[in-house]
């Protein structure tokens, strides 16, 4: 597996600039797109899919805030799972230090399994100035995951990072029956990745979920590491709750260290 830049922007990538272009179901989205992307009209590009599962700007921002408070200061490299449109990854490259210019990710890598949504993705990242600071990659984040832990070889050598200090930022899909009209949403069903395989995929490191508002505590709850604790976050919008972020630590971070020092096999 690879790093891709600059892929090209398909016919499925859009930037609407007048209501009639926006398919109906799209459009109470397409009203939001200030918020979504305060700089929308400098060519911000979507696909149909993403207007569902982008993550606004203010939330991102603010997520990005409470993510590095989570983590210790020696991890310098994070991984957005599902990058969609850049929504997250583009916050995560622009983060700095205190001092407003050191970036404090050393390495931001974002992974996005469908090209047109990945080419929006640098598009909108080159128009925040942090295309070049983000290592894209085309593919399965799971299978990226599996070899970064197990066959590092088979990564590009920009790719093999340190587990020991990285930290995992997932905003996966939220299908399956339910998140929309349960009052709680029952994480074992959601789709096509429920919390049990996410969190069995992440737990070596610290990791946030973005989840739906309604997510099921007790659930995220089961997950907390012995002794540890998990802080859970609402994320909220002009008074409107858009997702809640589960912070979880590692199970075992010594334990993570060992399983990356593995000799490949
Ligand atoms: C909810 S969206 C992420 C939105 C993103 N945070 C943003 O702000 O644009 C989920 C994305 O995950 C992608 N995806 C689904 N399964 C994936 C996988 N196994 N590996 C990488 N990306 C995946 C989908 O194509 C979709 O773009």
């Amino acid at each position: 597996m690879k790093s891709v830049k600059n892929l090209p922007l398909t016919n499925k990538c859009h930037h609407w600039t007048h209501l009639g272009e926006v398919p109906w179901d799209l459009q109470k989205y397409w009203q939001q797109r200030y918020t979504i992307f305060p700089y929308y009209d400098d060519g911000i590009y979507m696909t149909e899919d993403a207007w569902y599962g982008v993550t606004p700007e203010p939330v991102a921002i603010r997520l990005v805030y409470d993510l590095v408070g989570f983590i210790s200061a020696d991890t310098r490299t994070v991984i957005d799972m599902f990058a969609g449109v850049g929504g997250n990854a583009i916050s995560l490259a622009m983060a700095t230090e205190e001092d407003g210019f050191t970036p404090r990710f050393e390495k931001v890598i974002a992974i996005e399994v469908d090209d047109a949504t990945l080419a929006c993705a640098q598009n909108n990242a080159a128009i925040y100035g942090v295309a070049d600071r983000i290592i894209w990659v085309l593919g399965d984040s799971f299978e990226f995951l599996k070899l970064l832990i197990k066959s590092p070889d088979q990564l590009g050598e920009d790719l093999r990072v340190d587990i020991a200090t990285t930290a995992i930022f997932a905003s996966p899909p939220w299908g399956g029956p339910g998140y929309r009209t349960d009052e709680i949403f029952d994480l074992a069903t959601m789709e096509p990745y429920n919390l049990a395989a996410l969190h069995e995929a992440y737990k070596i490191m610290d990791h946030a979920l973005y989840l739906p508002r309604t997510s099921d505590l007790r659930q995220i709850a089961k997950l907390v590491p012995e002794g540890a604790k998990i802080d859970v976050v609402q994320y909220c919008v002009e008074g409107a709750s858009k997702a809640m972020v589960a912070y979880i630590p590692a199970t075992d971070k010594k334990k993570s260290c060992r399983i990356a020092d593995q000799p490949t096999s």
